[in-house]
């Protein structure tokens, strides 16, 4: 698409979704889940609460649904269920930052909202990353700083590599702004580096907060780090850290360290740490903090390096966001429950009390909406396990199986639809996660929208699938060997 005279990059990003949107194939579209209106996405940024409104910008790439340079798109919302699209906020189109607007984070200074995002610089086959400002006053037209890059080479000296340096994530404490970026160590591990300012434009460098180890990864991605429920917590996206147990079996994989922050040293203790989701399609959180001091996460609905088939068929759009989820931190882990305006937006549709399930199937609904919400409560007997099928045809279903003797649960999509395979991994079509029973009863909240489940599990961990179904399966059956009480059970569908 060529530049009309006078344009800027940012016009023409603009004009071109105005023109072209109307070509995206609604087959597979969300009804409630972020996504772009025409192109990719991935990594949501500058996720912040601004005067009223929760805004969420994220990586963007208008002209192809596939990744291209990054641009940040924008939305806004009042309830994080119903999103208003907004124009373009970032285009690359400055010198340091000519082959993209990477990820980073947003916060809000004497009524102005703040971007602070990686300057993408590709030379000659050479990557340089430096940290850059945009500031607006209106929340949704931004002027990038003429001090850009505020964190460059002279910053970072020795500390990590210019080359992988990138994902700043701003935050306020105290009477100072921190922002903790991502890097890589000589030894090919993940870094954490902290910096600090007073204005958020004239920057210093304050410490290693956490660097990695052999068992780590060789790169993490998109640190963010906040204080929750008398806890320190660090999340971050490492590429290729190795399987432990049922976790990190995906290509890139997300975690949370729980510990407690030194601040005299800027130096991050670890007590704990787990993966964050146990699905496949999960990467690159982000958190903010609402006026009600709520925290809440979203994520890039799907994973690197793997088919897409909303891109394969030329569907023209690719990724979107989870459900965004509030966090707390017990028992030195990180929870997570649906934000409470779902259940301001949900119509019952079905509820059951006290079902008993003894090896005969229980068929629940055959016809299964785009937007149905199922919540349920079981109660195990001895070596007892539960499936249930959703989205069920003659083919195949997606199968959520949770067995109490291997306290295991699993969510598999196999067979369901368009092939996902990745380019250097296995072909995986399902996850499990350690799950223990709470007071012998397992507790589900599952969302689906048109080609997305994500599960709640116990009101602590979560694992999040895409599907893309060739025909509908409209079925959802319960299945159980040995004895399983379902004591409550509620079907409903969002209202978007
Ligand atoms: C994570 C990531 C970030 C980077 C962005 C580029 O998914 O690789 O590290 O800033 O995506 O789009």
């Amino acid at each position: 698409m060529n530049l009309t005279e006078k344009e800027t990059l940012l016009e023409q990003a603009n004009r071109y979704i105005t023109e072209n949107k109307a070509k995206v194939v609604a087959d597979y579209r969300h009804h409630y889940h972020v996504m772009a209106p025409i192109g990719w996405i991935n990594d949501p940024n500058g996720f912040v609460f601004y005067k009223g409104e929760y805004h969420l910008f994220y990586q963007y790439y208008p002209y192809d649904s596939n990744w291209g340079p990054m641009h940040w798109g924008h939305v806004k919302s009042k309830d994080l269920l119903h999103w208003e699209d907004l124009p373009i906020a970032l285009a690359p189109d400055q010198d340091y930052d000519k082959s993209g607007c990477f990820s980073g984070s947003a916060i809000e200074k004497d009524g102005h909202l703040y971007l602070m995002y990686t300057g993408h610089v590709e030379e000659n086959g050479v990557v340089y990353q430096r940290q850059c400002i945009a500031v607006s006053e209106d929340g949704i037209h931004f002027e990038k700083s003429d001090q850009n890059p505020v964190i460059g080479e002279k910053l970072l000296g020795e500390h990590g590599s210019i080359h992988d340096f990138r994902d700043p994530k701003v935050f306020r404490h105290g009477d100072t702004y921190f922002s903790v970026v991502a890097t890589k160590s000589a030894a090919d591990h993940g870094k954490i580096l902290l910096f600090s300012s007073k204005d958020l434009i004239e920057w210093s460098f304050y410490s290693v907060m956490l660097e990695g180890n052999d068992s780590q990864g060789i790169m993490w991605e998109c640190p963010d780090f906040f204080r929750l429920d008398g806890k320190d917590v660090l999340i971050m996206s490492p590429i290729q850290i190795p399987k432990r147990g049922h976790e990190f079996h995906n290509i890139s994989s997300t975690i949370a360290y729980i510990g407690t922050m030194d601040w005299s040293t800027g130096k991050f203790q670890v007590e704990n740490d787990h993966e964050i989701d146990g699905g496949l399609d999960f990467y690159a959180p982000q958190t903010l903090e609402d006026d009600q001091g709520r925290r809440i996460m979203i994520a890039w609905m799907q994973m690197w390096d793997r088919t897409r088939p909303p891109h394969d068929l030329g569907h023209n759009w690719s990724g979107a966001m989870t459900l965004p989820r509030q966090l707390h931190v017990k028992n030195q882990c990180l929870t997570q429950v649906p934000v409470s305006f779902v259940y301001e937006n949900m119509v019952n549709e079905k509820e059951l009390h006290h079902l008993v399930l003894k090896d005969d199937p229980y068929c629940l609904t055959q016809d299964l909406g785009d937007n149905v919400v199922i919540e349920l409560e079981a109660d195990f007997s001895d070596g007892a396990s539960l499936a249930i099928q959703v989205a069920k045809n003659e083919m195949a279903a997606l199968k959520i199986i949770y067995n109490k003797a291997k306290q295991l649960l699993t969510i598999s999509r196999e067979n369901v639809g368009h092939l996902i395979c990745g380019n250097e991994e296995p072909q995986l079509v399902a996850r499990s996660m350690d799950v223990r029973l709470i007071d012998g009863k397992l507790k589900l909240e599952m969302f689906r929208d048109t080609s997305s489940l994500e599960l709640f599990v116990n009101d602590k961990q979560t694992m999040t699938i895409t599907f893309y179904e060739i025909a509908k399966g409209k079925e959802v059956s319960l299945h159980s060997e040995g004895k399983v009480v379902i004591t409550e059970l509620k079907m409903s569908h969002l209202t978007v």
